[in-house]
């Protein structure tokens, strides 16, 4: 494959990105060893690690059952909630501080199943397409809520319970005194704006993680990284974002896009993303949209929007479509709207 940029190329597009995703996928380096400790430390016999990380690409460490021990509450709104037992008691902890501050907050959801996980992604995929379900829920055996460590809350404003995610997003200066208090407790959040490229997931104020470490819960909040920062298995550097000028959209909708590149992204854990940039008006045309519509023809897109992306792959990459330790730029992203699902990433590549 030639390093420069080959836009004309669309045909290659498909399979350039699926060799990608197979290439900086595959190999995780320094990732794989902390993930491997964190399988080591599930199975031992004296308890779970509740530094394990569970994402896109760590799926729960094997035997992790085996060593956890759970309450179960029934909550404000009469659904039962399974809780690893060192982390309802923080959690509560938290709770009587927050009510303190007349803030008041309740479990929605804490340890699920791998069929639990299995039925949200599947309602989720059916309500709003595969990719916003992507971006909101984590396929089954990979999402951190089978640790029973991962909490999502939901507030009770006047009495009434917010249980919505569109209607608890309302509420941020709520959540910002709530998030203020989390490592504490040994809680972090775990779902931060902007980090999206890294844990994969859009902004999530409701769903906190349990890492029983006090010290390592502030370091992770007051440097405003990300688990996977912590334990080295993305980078923090930062990413410059350029949506440009738009008459066509506003910021808000090429910041949804972008978000949804970001999410995709974080299934290449060993690339380095640098930037993403909107790549003008000039690509949003008929033609674009009738191509994107034609190539994926089970949904009838409104909009469709170019972006491009430097980024950098791996030493030692053992796929040779892309070269290892290679910057790579203006990769393609097209992402096509509709009202029902939002942006989706309808074709991606050189
Ligand atoms: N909402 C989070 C990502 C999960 O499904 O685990
Ligand atoms: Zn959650």
């Amino acid at each position: 494959m030639k390093k420069k940029s080959i836009i004309s190329i669309i045909i290659c597009i498909c399979i350039v990105a699926s060799a990608l995703f197979t290439s900086c996928g595959g190999n995780n380096g320094e990732a794989s060893s902390k993930a491997t400790e964190s399988a080591t430390e599930a199975s031992a016999a004296d308890g779970i690690d509740y530094m394990a990380l569970v994402n896109k690409t760590h799926a729960l460490p094997d035997n992790w059952e085996k060593n956890l021990e759970t309450v179960k509450i029934t909550n404000s709104v009469k659904t039962e909630v399974e809780v690893e037992k060192k982390a309802y008691d923080a959690y509560l902890k938290l709770k009587s501080e927050l009510e303190g501050e007349n803030i008041f907050v309740d479990l929605d959801s804490a340890r699920r199943s791998v069929a639990d996980q299995q039925r949200i992604m599947d309602e989720f995929t059916r309500d709003h397409g595969a990719d916003y379900a992507a971006k909101t829920v984590a396929q089954p055996g990979f999402s951190e809520h089978h640790t029973g460590l991962a909490l999502d809350l939901y507030l009770i404003i006047d009495g009434k319970d917010v249980t919505e995610n569109e209607d608890m997003e309302q509420y941020p200066e709520i959540w910002e005194k709530i998030h203020e208090k989390l490592p504490k407790y040994g809680f972090i959040l775990r779902y931060l704006k902007d980090k999206e490229h890294i844990t994969g997931y859009g902004y999530e104020p409701w769903h906190i993680r349990y890492l029983d470490n006090t010290e390592i819960a502030q370091e992770i909040t007051d440097k405003g990284i990300t688990l996977e920062g912590y334990l080295n298995t993305a980078s923090e550097d930062p990413v410059t974002i350029d949506l440009g000028k738009s008459e066509l959209y506003s910021e808000e909708e090429l910041n949804d896009a972008v978000v949804q590149i970001k999410c995709k992204f974080a299934f290449w854990p060993e690339c380095k993303l640098n930037s993403i940039r909107y790549a003008g008006d000039e690509a949003a045309t008929e033609k674009n949209l009738k191509w994107i519509n034609k190539i994926n023809n089970t949904k009838k897109y409104t909009k469709v929007a170019e972006f491009l992306m430097d980024f950098h792959t791996p030493e030692n990459m053992s796929d040779n479509t892309l070269e290892s330790d290679f910057d790579y730029k203006d990769y393609q992203w097209w992402l096509a709207y509709t009202e029902k699902d939002g942006w989706e990433i309808a074709s991606q590549g050189y």
